[in-house]
């Protein structure tokens, strides 16, 4: 390893090492990351003064398309009272809050279209049969504000209920659609859908869907994901029931650990390499320092000299003094 290349990784580590790399989160989940973008796309389209109880349609970036934002602004008292009973597919009762509680709300609706798999991920077995919709629930009092925490939407007495109107066709016999519903760690949950068979009923906002056990659909046309925009998925860790974002986490701190521990022994060597060249050098220095110093004419005889002596020699007096 050369010099430069060592002197380059211990920049590295003291740099990982800094306060600043610590302090850094784990990676935010692509699921979490575009609830946070659709936030920022949704207040967007909310013009300067927006009235309440108005859908406005939020435009999407290229790296987006194919999904639908929409922001909706309503006040609490309203929102409890009256509920909002057609926000596209959603359906909120009355006696639905936003907690903690806020005086005006932005309820921020999205279709994830054709990227519903990307961002999440059904546990294996299982195909969508309807695009994954969300329905999240922000305070309205800053309406430029970024990266806004959810607020918690909850139904009290009667459910939210969300209308897929239309779903993949089955074939009759197999196994039942489910609805499927994912926390915000991205782990689905399934229900049977209300006797209609399109419809999923909720006591909390979030993300929803329609999937069925994939062995009975044909399996969907792969979606050109870019291999930049998505990782591929670890298998064998997490298991089902825990979801992929589980497995995620652990293959992120499996990784990074043997990284971080790789990266510390190279320095360690590297450091260990440093200290022995240097000491060799110092060495060499004296060594040719010494070639032409070293004998000096003592008398008649050619002696060995000490280069320096440790203790100056001292008139004794000069202690009596
Ligand atoms: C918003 O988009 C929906 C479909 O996505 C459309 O039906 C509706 O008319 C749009 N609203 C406005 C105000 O453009
Ligand atoms: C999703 O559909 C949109 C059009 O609706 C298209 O522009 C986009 O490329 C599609 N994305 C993927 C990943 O298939
Ligand atoms: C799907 O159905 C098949 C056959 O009925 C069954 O063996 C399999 O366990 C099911 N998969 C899931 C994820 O339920």
């Amino acid at each position: 390893m050369g010099f430069l290349a060592c002197v380059c990784l211990l920049q590295l580590l003291f740099l990982g090492s800094s306060p600043a790399a610590a302090a850094q989160q784990p990676p935010t989940p692509p699921a979490r990351a575009l609830d946070a973008t659709l936030q920022d796309y949704a207040y967007r389209a909310l013009a300067r003064r927006p009235r309440t109880g108005i859908v406005y349609n939020g435009t999407v970036p290229a790296d987006l398309a194919g999904v639908a934002v929409s922001a909706l602004r309503l006040r609490s008292g309203s929102l409890r009272r009256r509920g909002f009973p057609n926000y596209f597919q959603f359906a909120l009762p009355a006696g639905a809050v936003a907690r903690p509680r806020v005086e005006r709300a932005v309820l921020v609706y999205s279709d994830l279209g054709n990227l519903s798999d990307r961002y999440y991920p059904l546990p294996p077995g299982y195909a969508y049969l309807a695009p994954v919709l969300g329905l999240l629930a922000y305070d309205a009092a800053n309406l430029s504000a970024v990266a806004l925490p959810e607020l918690s939407l909850v139904a009290s007495t009667t459910p939210i209920l969300v209308s897929f109107g239309s779903v993949r066709a089955l074939p009759s016999g197999g196994p039942a659609p489910r609805c499927v519903w994912f926390d915000l760690d991205g782990a689905p949950q399934f229900r049977d859908p209300e006797a209609s068979g399109n419809v999923c009923a909720a006591y909390r906002g979030g993300h929803f869907s329609i999937a069925v056990n994939s062995t009975v659909v044909a399996p969907p046309a792969p979606a050109p994901a870019s291999p930049a925009a998505i990782a591929p998925l670890v298998p064998g860790t997490g298991g089902r029931a825990t979801g992929n974002s589980q497995a995620w986490k652990i293959a992120g701190t499996v990784v990074g650990s043997a990284a971080a521990l790789g990266l510390l022994a190279s320095a360690l060597l590297c450091l260990v390499r440093y200290k022995r060249v240097r000491k060799l050098e110092v060495m060499e220095r004296n060594s040719e320092v010494g070639e032409t110093l070293r004998m000096a004419q003592v008398g008649r005889a050619q002696a060995p000299v000490a280069l320096w002596t440790r203790t100056q020699p001292v008139i004794e007096s000069e202690y009596a003094a």
